[in-house]
């Protein structure tokens, strides 16, 4: 019964997803557990680009089984878009993608919240992706969400619309009348609801049958550690949790069917959004990153914030998910910078901390404290093997290693999965 979960360590955009789709090969089951259609991973298949938002990086590997948990917020309306756009294109979907029955729903109304809850005052504003995610997990633990399973149930549906819409009147009508947007929602309802029909199911008897059947499981994550509810830099966060325990709530999976975490981490750090970001560079290296790493939201398309490799951002996310193996990603982006920098303390007025702190005074105060590495030149893009890599790349991947007390297991360069060297040949997911 192996069973994987891929995290990313930073602030997303780590890679994951095709880390996912690498070893998403030699799994059974591919299993989203939280968020919605905020992430963006871009995969490439068959030397096409594809940006997946809601579904498992998974559904691109042919035969492959995917779900997508309890712990997710669905757009009924995104949702069958973004199955009809792979269908479209001659990937077939239906009878291998599984939705939750108590997944919450995204209805437009979280939307119009999201939206104006990032415009009503600029220093309330996240950053958010506008997407009602942060809404529909409000609704979710406020118990007032509607699931897959309400949803699919016509009366009970429009019953909680109603309480809904009432209860949110007087935010919803300075965006627009209740009745339209009821009439907006009711308008596609029937289509989206037989749509979402075809996939929703009992997930956790899916999954528990698989387990016992040994069948491999991998689980992925969207977004990133930082963005984590709990453990990320609050409130500038996504409203899930990320993190490896999220597996466990979001899928409806025990504890002791997890084997492994494997963290997925990129050779400098990028953020979309706003909050605290103390390696964040406004610089001419900080373009070069962004420029040369194409860092652009690959939901969103804003330009992404970039900065050093942090290793107290690292560490405390390793400590969390308990990750002992990472993939590292874009090595080959720092090319041609010289020093090339590792965040190792922060200086906060005359103290020293070695560790990301919870108080977000010290976290927006944190002034980072480098060790300086040579840089390194070549294209590492068209070398196979990493004994052959520049002696400076190697000693960053080193340094990286003992900085966050874990073991590289695979350095990713480009965006396609040949593009992949495998330090660890112990490491047991891709065999
Ligand atoms: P939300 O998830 O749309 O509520 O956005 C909350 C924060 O998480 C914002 O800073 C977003 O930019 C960020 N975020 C959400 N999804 C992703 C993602 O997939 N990658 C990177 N950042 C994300
Ligand atoms: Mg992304």
């Amino acid at each position: 019964m192996p069973s994987l979960v891929v995290i990313g360590a930073q602030w997303g955009d780590e890679g994951k997803g095709k880390i996912v789709h690498l070893i998403g090969k030699n799994s059974d089951y591919i299993v989203r557990y939280q968020g919605g259609n905020n992430a963006g991973h871009t995969v490439v298949f068959d030397g096409k680009h594809f940006v997946l938002h809601l579904l498992p990086s998974g559904i691109l590997e042919p035969g492959k089984k995917c779900v997508l948990g309890n712990g997710l917020v669905i757009d009924p309306a995104a949702f069958k878009e973004e199955v009809e756009f792979f269908e479209n294109r001659k990937i077939k979907v239906r009878g291998r993608l599984y939705v939750s029955l108590a997944a919450h729903v995204i209805l437009p109304y979280h939307k119009y919240l999201d939206t104006l809850r990032e415009t009503a005052s600029k220093s309330g504003a996240i950053g958010t992706t506008r997407k009602g995610i942060g809404p529909a997990y409000s609704d979710k633990v406020g118990r007032t969400g509607i699931r897959v399973a309400d949803y699919l149930e016509p009366e009970l549906f429009q019953t909680l619309l109603d309480q809904n819409l009432k209860e949110k009147e007087p935010l919803l009508s300075q965006v627009k009348p209740i009745k339209q947007i009821r009439q907006e929602i009711m308008k596609d309802y029937r289509e989206l609801r037989d749509f979402m029909e075809q996939f929703a199911t009992d997930t956790t008897i899916l999954l528990s049958n698989a387990i016992k059947k040994d069948q491999r499981m991998l689980f992925e994550s969207a977004q990133g550690t930082m963005l984590d509810v709990d453990f990320g830099t609050y409130p500038y966060v996504t409203s899930s949790n990320p993190i490896a325990g999220g597996a466990c709530s979001g899928a409806g999976v025990g504890p002791r069917y997890i084997d492994e975490v494997l963290g997925v981490i990129k050779a400098y750090t990028t953020r979309v959004g706003d909050g605290p970001f103390p390696t964040e560079l406004n610089s001419a290296e900080g373009n070069y990153l962004q420029s040369k790493g194409q860092e652009f939201g690959a939901t969103t398309g804003r330009r992404r914030r970039c900065g050093w490799f942090d290793a107290l951002v690292v560490k405390h996310a390793f400590r969390i998910n308990g990750i002992k193996r990472f993939a590292l990603t874009k090595l080959d982006v720092l090319e041609g910078l010289d020093p090339i920098r590792i965040c190792v303390g922060y200086k906060v007025g005359s103290k020293t901390l070695s560790n990301f702190p919870v108080s977000r005074t010290l976290q927006a105060n944190s002034v980072p404290i480098y060790k300086n590495f040579r840089g390194f030149k070549g294209n590492l893009r068209e070398l196979k093997d990493f004994s052959a890599f520049p002696l400076e790349a190697r000693r960053f991947v080193k340094e990286i290693e003992k900085a966050v007390d874990a073991k590289c297991a695979l350095v990713s360069m480009g965006k396609s999965r040949e593009e992949t060297l495998i330090l660890d040949k112990d490491f047991p997911w891709l065999q």
